[in-house]
C-alpha cells in the first residue's frame, strides 16, 4: 500500500514519516511507498488542492495494494480555538470533509485521527468508542464535526482514531514544557484533577500504521497506551527521567489554574474496540516515556 500523510511537520505526522521510512526498508511490510505533506504543501482546508494531490497519489503507477491516507492535520490550539472556532472548522471539520470526498473518488482509505475532547470528559471509567460524545468546548466541536463529516462520506473506507495527550520529538508539547520550566524556575505546579493517558506519538504513529495494515471493519477506534494517571503525577515521572527532583513538581487544581478553554476532567479511553478486532496493544504510558528518552532525549528535555 502507498501512504499519504498530511500534517507531516507535526508532532504524530513527523513520527509516521519517520516510521514509514523504516517500514519501506523492511521487505515484509505491506508499505511500499509513502508521502509525507506539510501544510505547505498540501493545505487540507483547501479542496481543489487536496484533490488534486489525493488524484495524484491514487495514479496507478503510484499505488500496489491501494491508498491510505492519514490525516494528522489538524488546529490542536484548544484555547486559541474558543476564540476563533469558525478557523478551527476550516481545518478540523471541513479539511477532513474535503479528504473523505476526495478519498471516495479514488476508492482510497482514510485515517481520521480525533481525540478525547469529544466526550464532556464527566466519566469515572474508560470512554468506549459508542459512548455518548458532548465536547465541552470549541477544539472538541470541531473534531467531532471532523469525525462525522468522515463517516457520512466515506461510511466504508474510513477509520476515526480518537487519541489524547500526545507528546513527541517534534513540535511543543506538556513533556518538553514542564522540563523546561522545572529548570528555569525550580519548581512547578502541575493540575492534580485531570486524568489520562499520556501518549507517545511514535507509538501512536506505529498503532495507525498497524491498522492502516490489518484493515479491520471500518468505525471509531480509540488508540493511546496503556493505563491512566494525572498531569500532576505525570509530571513528577518526568521529573525523574530529566534527572530532576520530582518534589519540584506541587499539585494544584484546575479551578486555581483558568484557562480559555475547558480541560475534560477525565480523558481515559477504553482499547476495547482496538482489542477486539485483533489489534496490538500499546505499551503502559510509563514504559512509553522511558523508551521516548532513550530515543529522543535531547528533544524532550526542551
Ligand atoms: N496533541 C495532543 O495532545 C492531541 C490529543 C488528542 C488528539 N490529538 C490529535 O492528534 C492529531 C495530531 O496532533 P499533533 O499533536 O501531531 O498536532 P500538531 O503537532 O499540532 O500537528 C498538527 C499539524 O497540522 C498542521 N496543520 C494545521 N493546519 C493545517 C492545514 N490547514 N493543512 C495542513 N496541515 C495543517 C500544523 O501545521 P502548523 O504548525 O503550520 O499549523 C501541524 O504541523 C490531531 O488530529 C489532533 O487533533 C492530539
Amino acid at each position: 500500500m502507498r501512504v499519504l500523510v498530511t500534517g507531516a511537520a507535526g508532532q504524530l505526522g513527523a513520527d509516521l514519516c519517520r516510521l514509514l521510512e523504516v517500514r519501506m526498508a523492511d521487505p515484509d511490510s505491506a508499505v511500499h511507498a509513502y508521502a509525507g505533506l506539510g501544510r505547505v504543501e498540501l493545505d487540507i482546508a483547501d479542496p481543489a488542492r487536496v484533490r488534486a494531490v489525493i488524484r495524484d497519489q491514487a495514479r496507478p503507477a503510484k499505488v500496489q495494494g491501494g491508498l491510505v491516507v492519514i490525516n494528522a492535520a489538524a488546529w490542536t490550539d484548544v484555547d486559541a480555538a474558543e476564540a476563533d472556532e469558525s478557523a478551527a472548522y476550516a481545518i478540523n471539520a471541513a479539511g477532513p470533509a474535503h479528504l473523505a470526498a476526495a478519498c471516495a473518488e479514488v476508492d482510497a482509505i482514510l485515517v481520521q485521527v480525533s481525540t478525547d475532547y469529544v466526550f464532556a470528559g464527566t466519566a469515572n471509567k474508560p470512554y468506549e468508542t459508542d459512548d455518548e460524545t458532548g465536547p465541552a468546548g470549541a477544539y472538541g466541536r470541531t473534531k467531532l464535526a471532523g469525525e462525522e463529516a468522515v463517516r457520512a462520506l466515506l461510511p466504508t473506507s474510513s477509520y476515526v482514531v480518537r487519541t489524547a495527550w500526545v507528546y513527541g520529538q517534534t513540535g511543543r508539547n506538556f513533556v518538553k514544557t514542564i522540563s523546561r520550566l522545572a529548570r528555569e524556575r525550580g519548581a512547578v505546579s502541575v493540575v492534580d484533577d485531570q486524568a489520562g493517558s499520556p501518549t507517545w506519538s511514535a507509538d501512536l504513529a506505529a498503532g495507525l500504521l498497524d491498522l492502516a495494515a490489518a484493515q479491520p471493519p471500518p468505525g471509531v477506534y480509540h488508540c493511546t497506551n496503556a493505563g491512566e494517571t494525572t498531569w500532576f503525577d505525570f509530571a513528577r515521572v518526568i521529573m525523574a527521567e530529566v534527572g530532576l527532583d520530582p518534589q519540584v513538581v506541587s499539585p494544584t487544581t484546575t479551578a486555581a489554574f483558568p484557562r480559555p478553554a475547558a480541560r475534560p476532567a477525565y480523558s481515559v479511553l477504553s482499547a476495547r474496540s482496538w482489542l477486539d478486532v485483533g489489534l496490538p496493544p500499546l505499551r503502559s504510558w510509563r514504559e512509553a516515556l522511558r523508551a521516548a528518552f532513550d530515543a529522543a532525549g535531547a528533544d524532550l528535555r526542551g
